[in-house]
Order: structure tokens, then sequence, then C-alpha cells
């Protein structure tokens, strides 16, 4: 199962924060994938990402800050370019003491803003310094500021969190609750899934009549689902001509820790006044999604072997093949082929 240090996504492009998370000549800390990662911003604007491990004696470079270009490390003020990651300067040298600081280099991370998000790409060679072949997934919509933003961090190794995620079985159980769903709101349900860049989605399709909390939205909502490598879920609702974006990101931060961050974009006037109520409401989801995920861990620390059923654990299925056929396209230096194939799920929840 998906419990490994090593099992991470690599040679792609990660979630790493909203744009607004990062002001000019500011440094936040990041750690993705095991990556402690620096990510600043110059006061050009620019956004880059370099390892927040000082390459002296190990001071987390986010404590430093940034100075014409570099950030200066918090410790003995060494000074690592943000382009090259090179080392430009060491103040504790005296007059003659000759050193190529040049040579001392921290890794830099190749970065894109796009709209609102932020992208840190990461990959499985820890020298890679080139530029990556593949570019990060584009969502137009999620620009300007969000409407609502909640994170909570998961004990669990990512591969839990993102199959809990996509699990449709587990809503009338852990998120049992007037508003979504009851015990007695079980019914069959049949929806049609399809390939999708680096993953699949639930095609476009009316919200199920037992989600009270979409009628809030008013008109015919149209909604559709998607989920793509490394850990990324969308859904998108359209009400007439305006949307509702809710992206999900889940990051491995080490083995045992997954951030989950939810953001939800949207023109939606309705939505924009009912805020706080669904804010709340997503925030309940998440916790409750979490105590499950401690919940398990009692069992999962006895190593049991787990089990996926069709159709209620297809999803799942399909998140290990694409990570498979990912992590073999990259070895192999080839195209990425999606292991997905168009089908009709059918499960009760
Ligand atoms: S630890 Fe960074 S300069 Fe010494
Ligand atoms: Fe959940």
């Amino acid at each position: 199962m998906a419990d490994k240090a090593s099992d991470f996504v690599f040679d792609i492009w990660y979630f790493a924060g909203l744009s607004n998370d990062v002001a000019r000549g500011q440094l936040v800390r990041r750690e993705i994938a095991g990556e402690p990662i620096t990510l600043g911003r110059n006061e050009d604007g620019t956004v880059f990402a370099m390892r927040d491990v000082c390459p002296h004696r190990a001071a987390p470079l986010s404590s430093g800050c940034l100075k014409s270009g570099t950030v200066e490390c918090p410790y003995h003020g060494w000074r690592f370019g943000i382009e090259d990651g090179a080392c430009q300067e060491i103040p504790a040298l005296c007059e003659g003491q000759n050193m190529d600081t040049q040579k001392i280099k921290v890794r830099i991370f190749p970065t894109q803003e796009n709209g609102a998000l932020i992208w840190v790409y990461i990959a499985a060679d820890k020298r890679f310094a080139g530029h990556p072949k593949i570019s990060p997934p584009a969502f137009p919509f999620a620009t300007g500021r969000a409407v609502i933003d909640d994170n909570l961090t998961l004990n669990c190794h990512v591969g839990h969190a993102v199959i809990g995620l996509m699990d449709p079985a587990h809503d009338p159980y852990v998120h049992r609750q007037w508003w979504w769903r009851s015990e007695h709101s079980i019914h069959e349900k049949s929806k049609a899934f399809e390939p999708r860049e680096r993953g699949f989605a639930m095609a476009s399709h009316s919200p199920s009549s037992n989600s009270f909390a979409y009628k809030l939205l008013g008109g015919k909502p149209i909604t559709e689902i998607a989920f793509q490598l490394p850990g990324i879920r969308t859904e998108e609702i359209k009400v007439g001509d305006k949307t509702v974006l809710s992206f999900t990101a889940v990051t491995p931060i080490d083995a045992t820790h997954t951030q989950i961050r939810q953001i939800f974009f949207s023109d939606h006037l309705a939505f924009k006044m009912l805020k706080p109520i669904i804010a709340s409401g997503a925030r309940k989801f998440l916790r409750q999604d979490a105590d499950m995920v401690d919940l398990q861990q009692m069992g999962l620390r006895h190593d049991p072997t787990l089990m996926l059923i069709e159709d209620a654990d297809t999803q799942a299925k399909w998140y290990h093949q694409l990570k498979r056929e990912w992590a073999k396209s990259r070895a192999e230096g080839r195209e990425f082929k999606n292991p997905v194939k168009a089908k009709i799920l059918r499960w009760r929840s």
C-alpha cells in the first residue's frame, strides 16, 4: 500500500500556494514530498523556490531575507542567487582568502505562477536544474482573490488522503449531516467517467438529488469533478453563466503528513453571500475526514492488507494505476499513457 516514504509522485508540478501567500520581498517555508522549500517573491514580483537548507550549516533559508536578487541566510549571512542558487557572498571571508563561492549551490526548483496558483516542479533527480518538459495544469478560472481558502494537515501518507478524497462510499457515514447525507438517503448512483490529462473526470452531470447543499446555488447546477496527478481534485459547478470552482490540492509533506488545501473561486453572487455558511460547512467536511484519518491510522499501525472493491473503489484503483504509469513513463523517458478507460461506475451512497 501507499505508505512508503519513497512512494511520492515525482517529475511533476505540485501546488505550492496561492499568489497572495507570498508578498514581494517575502520568504515562506513549505515542505513538499519530503523537500524543504523556501518559496519567495523577488521585489520585481517573480516567484522562486529554493531548497530550505543552507549548504553551510543547515539553517533554514526561509528564516533569512531577500536582498537584491539573493536569499541571505539568517545564520552567517551567506547569500544565494535566486536564479541559479549559486553562493554570491560569504561575509566571513577576509581579503586574500580566495574561495570560489559560486561552486556552492542550493537546489533551485522550477516555479510557475498561473493566475492565482503557484506551482513548483519536484524532480526525482535532486540534481535536476533544467526546464521541465511538462507544464503545470491550467485552471483559467482560478484567478483573483479566492472566496474561501482553508487547509488542514492530515496525519497520514498522501496515498490515504487522496483515496479518502475520491471515495464516494464514505459520504453517508463520515459526512452524515442533515444538509448533506443521511443513512436513509443512500441510493444507487451511476456515473460516467472518462480519462483526462494525468487523471480522470466524472463527466458533467446534475448533482445527486440528495445533495441539499447544491440547492443553495439556485438554478440548475451542472457539476464536473476531475482528478489529476499528483493530487489535484477540482469541482467546477456552473449555474447559468456563473461558476464556482472548488480546487483541492492534496500534497505530501512527508511520509506521514499530508497537507490538504481547499480553495473556492467564484463569480456567483449567492455563493459569495453564503460564504460564511459554505466555509463552515467545508471546514466541517475537512475535520470529519481528518478525524477518520486518525482513526484509520490506529488500524494501519498493524500493517493490514487492504481491499479495494468494484465499483465503489475503482477510482482508488485508477489512482494507483496512474501513479505507476507516471513513474514508468518518466523512467523510460516516454509519453504518459493514461491507463484509465471511459467507464460507467455504479455504487450506493
Ligand atoms: S548556516 Fe547559512 S550561512 Fe551559515
Ligand atoms: Fe470526505
